[in-house]
């Protein structure tokens, strides 16, 4: 049977991902099946810069094809940001509603609504080999901090024709729409061609 890396520590992902490639007759290995726990620094400044540090350092340590994703969410009234700085962006408050209202506040000031999760995922299958997969949702950031499902910026993003945050969906509902699934829908087309 065939190895893939997916290179991540994250284990709500890993749970995610290893259902999705449960179909395939594939074994699908995280970092931690393989004891590595030191992961690269996300230096890029694009989520594609990033997911392929990530994958082309799990590749180069195992020889496994490998795969990485890197995600955030940019918003029109911060100029697009903050982006690849998404998880640091949040941790530089005291708790996420500070974070949060810091956002609508500029929302509210700037007029400007709009808003985008993005997803970029990278496939090293060979050195010097590489693939990028991206997913993008696109919608608005809402006037009030809504529900409680989900994590990181999911409570104050409508996704566009919805009425809802991605928080008040529900995770099953979430994850058929979201960013990721875009994302790893085009990496699972890719392999099973
Ligand atoms: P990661 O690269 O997938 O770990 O995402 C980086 C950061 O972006 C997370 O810590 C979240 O703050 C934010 N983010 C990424 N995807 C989502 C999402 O689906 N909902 C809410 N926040 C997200």
């Amino acid at each position: 049977m065939k190895q893939l890396l997916f290179f991540s520590n994250n284990k709500n992902k890993i749970i995610e991902i290893k259902k999705i490639f449960n179909k395939f007759d594939l074994e699908l290995l995280s970092l931690n099946d393989l004891n590595i726990s030191e992961e690269p620094e996300e230096s890029g400044h694009t989520f594609e810069e990033n997911a392929k540090i990530k994958s082309e350092h799990g590749y180069n340590k195992t020889g496994i094809p490998c795969f990485a994703d890197d995600s955030g969410i940019c918003i029109e009234s911060l100029n697009w940001k903050p982006g690849v700085f998404s998880k640091r962006f949040l941790n530089n408050f005291k708790n996420k509603e500070l974070c949060f209202k810091n956002i609508l506040k500029s929302v509210k000031n700037s007029g400007k609504q709009n808003a985008y999760f993005k997803t970029s995922i990278s496939l090293t299958i060979n050195k010097n080999q590489n693939i990028i997969f991206n997913g993008k949702i696109y919608g608005k950031i809402s006037e009030k901090i809504k529900g409680d499902f989900g994590f990181g910026y999911d409570p104050i993003f409508i996704p566009k024709n919805y009425n809802k945050t991605l928080a008040e969906l529900s995770t099953k509902y979430k994850n058929e729409i979201s960013h990721r699934s875009i994302a790893v829908n085009k990496l699972i087309n890719f392999l099973s061609n």
